[in-house]
């Protein structure tokens, strides 16, 4: 018989299902899963009043309408844009994330990845494994001078910004809602998208995903970066045109990319890719051949959108969250995202 909860996670680890269960005694009939909810078959969702969900989960609007008891989806994520806001809303759902959690995990992350892209780690690395080193190959490039363009300066960015100083490195930065106490507090200076692009040695996405920026970093921004530059993306993958950052990598143009997320990530398993072959040639399936040419070039990393996992952090999420929906159950939502 499938599984009737009223308060029901997905993607959870161990740990969390512990610490939920023991927080939340009496709230409700709870529901762990580490699946995805899409992938789900084991649960009846017609009773479900409270959801919790991560990043994989795909909330689209069929799935909102098998609950039609649903008032809270929390999600763990400081991003939301797996949610079908439009749908929600109308079903006067209350959606409410976990903003600002990030600050240092991400903006610490972004700095691994690019100083793993600037001196060649992993070539290094699989030098060292094969016995067959060469220096030559593996001469890097310095943080300390260079200038580093930050898209979106909320708490990642900003606190990227923060590292950066301690690099030694000049800051721009872009965002349509500039924060000025930052251009004295990191020596930051606020510059157009395409300045930014045009005059930074690397450059690192911290903007959230929403309709509005589809794409930002285009063919057109892609074609005004410096030669030799470096892109980090840990924000979300739909923030750059893929197919045309593939063409500028293989051209030569950039040195290098580091990207946490990327477009397509969620079929980036080898069953879904499998289910691919047998179906109707789609986006899906561009993105694949994509990202599997991203991960034979050698100036790139992919790492699979693990800036978030930290110990710290994850014990963050999880206090947030249940707070979310304690205080949502106390009539005094908190966090609520603006749709
Ligand atoms: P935040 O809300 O504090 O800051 C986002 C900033 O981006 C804001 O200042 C906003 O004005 C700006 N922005 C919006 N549109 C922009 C655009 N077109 N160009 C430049 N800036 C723009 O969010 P926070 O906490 O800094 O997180 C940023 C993003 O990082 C999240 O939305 C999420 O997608 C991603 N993230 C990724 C994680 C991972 O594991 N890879 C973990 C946590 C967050």
């Amino acid at each position: 018989m499938k599984k009737s909860p009223t308060i029901a996670f997905f993607e959870t680890t161990a740990d969390d299902r512990s610490y939920y269960t023991a927080q939340m005694k009496n709230m409700g009939d709870l529901y762990f899963t580490n699946l995805a909810i899409q992938d789900d078959i084991e649960v009846d969702l017609g009773q479900v009043e409270i959801l919790s969900i991560h990043v994989a989960s795909d909330l689209n609007s069929e799935i909102i309408k098998r609950m039609p008891r649903l008032k809270l989806i929390a999600t763990r994520a400081t991003g939301f844009n797996n949610i079908d806001c439009t749908t929600a809303k109308h079903h006067a759902i209350t959606i409410c994330n976990v903003p600002g959690y990030g600050s240092n995990v991400v903006a610490e992350y972004a700095f691994m990845l690019l100083l793993a892209l600037c001196r060649k780690l992993i070539p290094g690395l699989n030098q060292m494994k094969s016995g067959n080193i060469n220096h030559v190959t593996l001469t890097g490039t310095d943080l300390h001078g260079k200038t580093i363009g930050i898209i979106g300066t909320g708490s990642i960015g900003s606190h990227v910004g923060r590292i950066a100083n301690g690099f030694g490195m000049k800051v721009l930065a872009f965002d349509p809602y500039p924060n000025h106490t930052l251009e004295y507090d990191l020596n930051l200076s606020y510059v157009s998208l395409a300045q930014l692009c045009e005059d930074s040695d690397i450059i690192t996405l911290h903007a959230p995903y929403t309709k509005e920026n589809h794409h930002i970093i285009d063919s057109r921004m892609l074609g005004k970066m410096k030669k030799g530059a470096y892109l980090i993306n840990t924000a979300r993958g739909e923030l750059i045109d893929s197919k045309a950052l593939v063409a500028v990598l293989a051209s030569g143009k950039l040195a290098g990319a580091a990207l946490d997320v990327f477009e397509g990530e969620s079929i980036f398993k080898i069953d879904e890719e499998i289910e691919l072959l047998s179906g109707p040639r789609n986006r899906n399936y561009d993105y694949a051949l994509e990202n599997l040419v991203l991960e034979k070039m050698p100036n790139v990393i992919l790492s699979p959108h693990n800036a978030f996992n930290s110990k710290e952090a994850i014990r963050l999420v999880q206090n947030i969250t249940l707070d979310n929906i304690k205080k949502y159950l106390d009539n005094g939502p908190q966090n609520v995202v603006a749709i």
